[in-house]
């Protein structure tokens, strides 16, 4: 039967940890993977922009030594036409062995995965989730920090509208010793459901906090993100909720001197461009992780050995 990666726990803490490991001997003995994919042929289906995840989705590909097919936006496919998510990958199903989709209606890519008849990835629906950001969290996070479990979280900007965020404490919630602090303006708090659903049913510890700086000085992760413009429904609101939120060099005076900063980009103000020489800035390292964590990926679910 084929997998499909909808949400991120759709794959056991288990898989994770294997992926994690297969990603860093892909790091180690980039060679040994050169031909894993030859012949195959991954689809990148994109109605929303990207830079980062669908590239990263096709690099991964061209690096197994597959192919890359698709389109970046929903206007040059037959979408503009009408034609139904559903159609559109049962169709791709008779062209490429495994397909990353991403949409902004949340559920888009389950109903895809329901037709295709290859694998189908997630690369972010809505608002909703984001498993291979979190994927590729989570190996940034192993790779700075040497573990997954004894963390202080904190989760920084647009809790509400951010599926990284909402996919990251689904996975995280799994390990031991995880504690959360959501930090975000009263109106982009995490929703209620990953509240009671994630944290609270898993009894993983959480507070939520509208500052920053009082933050701060706990924190082994720091999680900025950007303030989702697209999702807004005014854009007054967008305007007065934007810069709540701007990590400078002396905003990091009070953390910890191993304190890794991720973010899953792009970043519009929330990071001052100053910041990116601190040795604890690892978001630009995280967007290589997610190459080599979709190589895993691709290989698990397409059952490469
Ligand atoms: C994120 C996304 O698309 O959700 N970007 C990404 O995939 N790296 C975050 C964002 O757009 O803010």
């Amino acid at each position: 039967m084929k997998r499909d990666l909808i949400d991120i726990t759709d794959l056991s803490v288990e898989e994770i940890d294997d992926l994690i490991s297969v990603a860093e001997d892909i790091i180690d003995h980039p060679d040994v993977y050169r031909e894993k994919c030859r012949h195959k042929k991954l689809a990148t289906l994109f109605y929303e922009p990207s830079t980062r995840t669908r590239l990263s989705f096709e690099a991964a590909m061209y690096e197994l030594g597959g192919q890359v097919l698709g389109f970046s936006e929903a206007t040059s496919s037959s979408a503009a036409k009408g034609e139904s998510v559903a159609d559109t990958a049962r169709t791709v199903s008779c062209f490429a062995d495994i397909i990353a989709m991403r949409h902004p209606k949340e559920g888009a890519p389950l109903v895809a995965s329901m037709k295709a008849t290859v694998p189908v990835i997630n690369a972010g629906d809505g608002g909703h989730h984001h498993p291979t950001q979190t994927l590729t969290d989570l190996l940034t996070i192993k790779r700075e920090k040497g573990r997954l479990d004894d963390l202080v979280i904190g989760c920084c900007g647009d809790l509400k509208f951010g599926r990284t965020v909402h996919s990251l404490i689904g996975a995280m919630s799994r390990y031991r010793n995880v504690r959360f602090v959501l930090i975000s303006p009263e109106e982009l708090r995490v929703p209620e459901s990953v509240r009671t659903d994630l944290l609270e049913k898993q009894g993983i510890e959480y507070r939520e906090t509208t500052s920053l700086e009082e933050a701060m000085p706990e924190l082994d992760i720091l999680y900025m993100t950007r303030v989702q413009r697209e999702r807004f429904f005014n854009e007054e609101d967008y305007a007065r909720l934007k810069d709540s939120y701007i990590l400078t060099p002396d905003k990091l005076a009070t953390a910890k001197w191993d304190l890794a900063i991720l973010h899953p980009l792009p970043r519009v103000n929330e990071i001052s461009v100053a910041v990116d020489d601190d040795p604890r800035a690892c978001y630009f390292r995280q967007v290589l992780c997610g190459k080599f964590i979709r190589m895993a990926l691709i290989l698990m679910l397409l059952e490469v050995e």
